[in-house]
């Protein structure tokens, strides 16, 4: 409403400048459609009506009050710890709906943060609304685990390279002569502590997770996080995507229950690979970050802040591979 008599306001201040009434209609609906239609890319949000607590490396995190926060996932794109200077358009909007698709169908398997009340109550201004428009969820605030739990179905990335010089991932063995790649005997879980942005996560063992969380959460944790990963492995599965492996944040309720907390399953916090295009030996091409990858391992830096501007093709590829992702796994976009 607000934001109406402030369009109307500014149309007829144009038309007191000479503008016919034509025109000044034209440029009304113009500015309509820009407060109304969500921008395609967004690297930074800016809410004024909420108080930012908190700017990840993905997400923008603003309190709606002492039991609610308001959670923006941004375009951002971190690799190897760095966020860097170029958005990739869509990716928000990618990530949050995949998200919320899964969020659902773990519901019977443990609680999630989503609380199912309208943006629209918590911002009121349309022009805010339209800024995170389809990026935006209402989560509940909850005591996020310093533990990051990670379910492995392949032996890739960290786990490869603790395999090689160890044998073994975070302290649990394996039989001798995996190929990079290859599927693992069983699912495992090997939690990571959750570092603070521009510090790499680490691994740690299963002792050592007990040791933070205590022994009864550490063993919740670790028995609901293989129970998602084995039903989305099998499910991700018939959409001809293999989850090599995923990290899963949970936080505690007031009364001390565990609930999902973050993002799920998405191609920022998994490894998704297409099935026809697998196989042991190689580390096969994935839906994320993987051209960016590429692209900065053919340059000279260092991999510390600040990160180097992307190509407009490798910005433009990324964006493909997150909506493709989100295509194969939900059907549709
Ligand atoms: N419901 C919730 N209650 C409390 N904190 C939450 C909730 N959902 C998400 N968070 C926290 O909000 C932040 C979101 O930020 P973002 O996803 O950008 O990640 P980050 O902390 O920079 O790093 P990472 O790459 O490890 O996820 C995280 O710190 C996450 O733990
Ligand atoms: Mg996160």
């Amino acid at each position: 409403m607000i934001a109406r008599r402030d369009e109307k306001d500014n149309a007829q201040a144009i038309g007191a400048r000479g503008i016919s009434g034509y025109d000044g209609r034209l440029i009304s609906c113009l500015v309509t459609a820009a407060m109304l239609h969500p921008p395609e890319t967004l690297y930074e949000s800016r809410l004024d009506s909420l108080p930012l607590i908190y700017r990840g490396k993905v997400r923008d995190v603003y309190a709606i009050d002492t039991d609610l926060l308001l959670i923006v996932t941004t375009d951002r794109l971190s690799a190897f710890d760095v966020i860097l200077p170029d958005p990739i358009p869509g990716k928000g909007q990618v990530l949050t709906t995949v998200s919320n698709f899964w969020f659902e169908r773990m519901a019977d398997l443990i609680p999630n943060h989503l609380v199912d009340r309208p943006l629209a109550e918590f911002l009121t201004d349309p022009a805010e609304r339209s800024q995170v428009m389809g990026r935006a969820i209402v989560a509940r605030r909850l005591r996020a685990q310093p533990v990051e739990a990670i379910a492995r179905g392949y032996l890739i990335g960290s786990g490869w390279k603790d395999y090689q010089r160890t044998g073994a991932i975070c302290g649990l063995p394996l039989p001798a002569g995996l190929a990079q790649a290859a599927e693992l005997p069983e699912p495992l879980f090997t939690p990571s502590t959750k570092a603070q942005v521009g510090i790499h996560d680490e691994n740690i063992t299963y002792a050592e997770a007990e040791q933070i969380l205590g022994g009864e959460l550490a063993a919740q944790i670790r028995e609901v996080t293989l129970a998602i990963y084995r039903r989305a492995a099998a499910f991700a599965k018939t959409r001809g995507i293999l989850i090599a492996d995923t990290k899963f944040e949970f936080g505690l309720d007031e009364a001390g229950r565990l609930v999902l907390i973050d993002e799920l399953l998405t191609p920022d916090s998994s490894r998704f690979w297409p099935a026809d295009q697998y196989r042991p030996g190689i580390s096969p091409p994935s839906f994320d970050k993987q051209f960016v990858r590429d692209y900065l391992e053919t340059l000279d830096w260092d991999k510390t802040a600040p990160g180097p501007r992307l190509p407009e093709t490798v910005i433009r590829q990324t964006a493909e591979k997150y909506r493709e992702a989100q295509k194969r796994l939900m059907g549709s976009l």
